[in-house]
């Protein structure tokens, strides 16, 4: 069967079902035309926060063989302070993804609203990270407050809005229920998991400058491919599935568990910049192997429960 994996996303046609995840190769337009060109359907921006931030000290990232853990600390030039990038990306020949962050739900709304008039396709709100309103809890571990910040910058913005979402969540159907009330238009699942540890045995100290660190890669795929899963159930929105995935067969799980677009991040420390055609072409042979399409895969891991699919729309 001829495959074709040109797909519509939220009324976007995209090249590709692949995107690229937030954070691992940053704003610059060089970069991102060059992951699209290589087969990436929608890259996603680094996460543009309310002010300035260097991060956290090095070291930050350490590759452990099955995945990574990072401790970045969200770096920005802040969001008034990317004009050289705006600009370049205002004259582009395909589709981004402008990820943003905030401490409070004011935050959120004066990055979003600015961000917004620049003209990215869509943006994807970053609640994985510490909410000042709400003493320092993550955004998107309760679903009052994502509801809250999505709802508010669903307001302001002219453009689809993705919330996503963190694992540490201890009900992630929940949140993403939220996030779909407040008129999220997709979720995007998993930011890193975690936090995690690794200590040098030999200086008895943690590696990491801050200690610790969220995972990715393979190690946290089948945490990922649970989310999406539980996510699948709760809502009638489209999901990005991400977290650990690196090969055909791996895309091939996620869009079973419930994912209509595949996000790729550490997978390209691994494979390298081609890794979105690399896969786009192990998809598309496993589908034709099969005498399949994407479409019939979806959500094909929740079997024909009635229940599951009757829960879902009636929402
Ligand atoms: C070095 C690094 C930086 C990241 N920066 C961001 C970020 O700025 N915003 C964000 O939403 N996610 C960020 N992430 C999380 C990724 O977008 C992705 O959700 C996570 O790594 C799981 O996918 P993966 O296993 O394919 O890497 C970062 C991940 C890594 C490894």
């Amino acid at each position: 069967m001829q495959t074709d994996l040109q797909t519509n996303f939220l009324g976007k046609t995209l090249a590709t079902p692949l995107v690229l995840a937030s954070g691992v190769l940053g704003n610059n337009k060089a970069i991102l035309e060059r992951v699209h060109d290589n087969g990436c359907g929608l890259p996603t921006m680094k996460s543009i926060g309310p002010a300035p931030r260097d991060g956290h000290k090095n070291p930050t990232v350490i590759d452990l063989g099955g995945g990574m853990i990072n401790a970045v600390g969200l770096p920005t030039p802040g969001y008034l302070n990317m004009e050289a990038e705006w600009a370049e990306l205002s004259d582009r020949g395909f589709p981004i993804n402008a990820s943003i962050y905030g401490g409070s739900v004011e935050e959120f709304v004066r990055v979003a609203e600015f961000v917004s008039a620049k003209g990215p396709d869509f943006i994807e709100l970053n609640i994985s990270c510490p909410n000042s309103d709400q003493h320092g809890m993550i955004f998107g571990v309760n679903a009052d407050s994502s509801k809250a910040v999505v709802s508010a910058v669903k307001k302001v913005i002219d453009v689809p809005l993705i919330a996503k979402l963190t694992p540490a969540a201890p009900d992630i159907g929940a949140i993403a229920c939220a996030c779909e009330e407040g008129g999220a238009d997709a979720i995007c699942a998993i930011n890193t998991a975690g936090p995690g540890m690794v200590i040098d045995i030999e200086s008895r100290m943690p590696v990491l400058d801050f200690k610790k660190g969220g995972l990715s890669g393979p190690m946290i795929r089948p945490i990922a491919v649970r989310c999406v899963y539980d996510i699948y159930k709760s809502v009638s929105i489209p999901i990005i599935g991400l977290g650990g995935i690196t090969t055909g067969a791996d895309a091939v799980e996620i869009i079973m568990a419930g994912a209509s677009l595949v996000g790729i991040g550490t997978a390209v420390r691994y494979r390298g910049i081609t890794v979105f055609n690399q896969i786009n072409k192990e998809l598309e042979a496993w589908l034709t192997d099969h005498n399949t399409t994407i479409e019939e895969i979806r959500g094909a891991a929740h079997g024909e429960n009635p229940t599951i699919v009757e829960n879902r729309r009636a929402k």
